[in-house]
């Protein structure tokens, strides 16, 4: 049966971790929606523009894969595309309680619809995107935060020159 299923997140900006979620999701489905959404509680450093740019460059080499953003609720769009499930990553106990409000949120919202957890890459169990701001803007190194094909536009919208004489 052919199954859809959706990678939401804030993608602020996509990093490894994400890439690495993304591309698991798309061996195990017939297609995935990866959706640049508005989290309410954050306030982003890239418009939905630029992390929607950014992720086709990312996940270019998947062709199974969609790129959307939309306004308003995660379950009724998941209602009115037909998605079976959705996909996150979870990387430590603390994301837990966050992601199990968010799914039985979702659920409650939209009976049809699962949450399926994929547990984080070793490699990338640390990674977020807040880090990667955080160490891009004062000059870090992030390469082994982001992928390779995205880093030099990352670091030339976030490095602010901190570090540098
Ligand atoms: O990467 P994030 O910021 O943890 O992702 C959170 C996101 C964007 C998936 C969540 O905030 C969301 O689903 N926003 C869309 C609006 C919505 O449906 N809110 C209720 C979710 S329980």
């Amino acid at each position: 049966m052919n199954k859809t299923v959706i990678c939401p997140g804030s993608f602020d900006p996509v990093t490894l971790g994400h890439l690495d979620v993304i591309t698991r999701a798309s061996r195990m489905f017939d297609h995935v929606i990866v959706a640049v959404l508005v989290n309410s509680s954050k306030t982003p450093s890239f418009s939905i523009d630029e992390r929607i740019e950014l992720l086709k460059e990312t996940t270019r080499a998947l062709d199974n894969i969609e790129i959307v953003s939309f306004n308003g609720l995660l379950a009724e769009y998941c209602r009115q595309r037909r998605v079976d499930a959705i996909v996150k990553g979870l990387r430590a106990v603390s994301d837990f309680e966050y992601e199990f409000q968010m799914a039985l949120t979702n659920k409650k919202l939209n009976p049809q619809l699962e949450t399926i957890f994929l547990t984080a890459d070793s490699d990338s169990m640390y990674l977020s995107s807040s880090m990667v701001r955080e160490v891009a803007s004062m000059g870090g190194d992030i390469s082994n935060f982001v992928p390779s094909c995205i880093h030099n536009k990352i670091v030339e919208r976030l490095n602010k020159g901190i570090n540098k004489n």
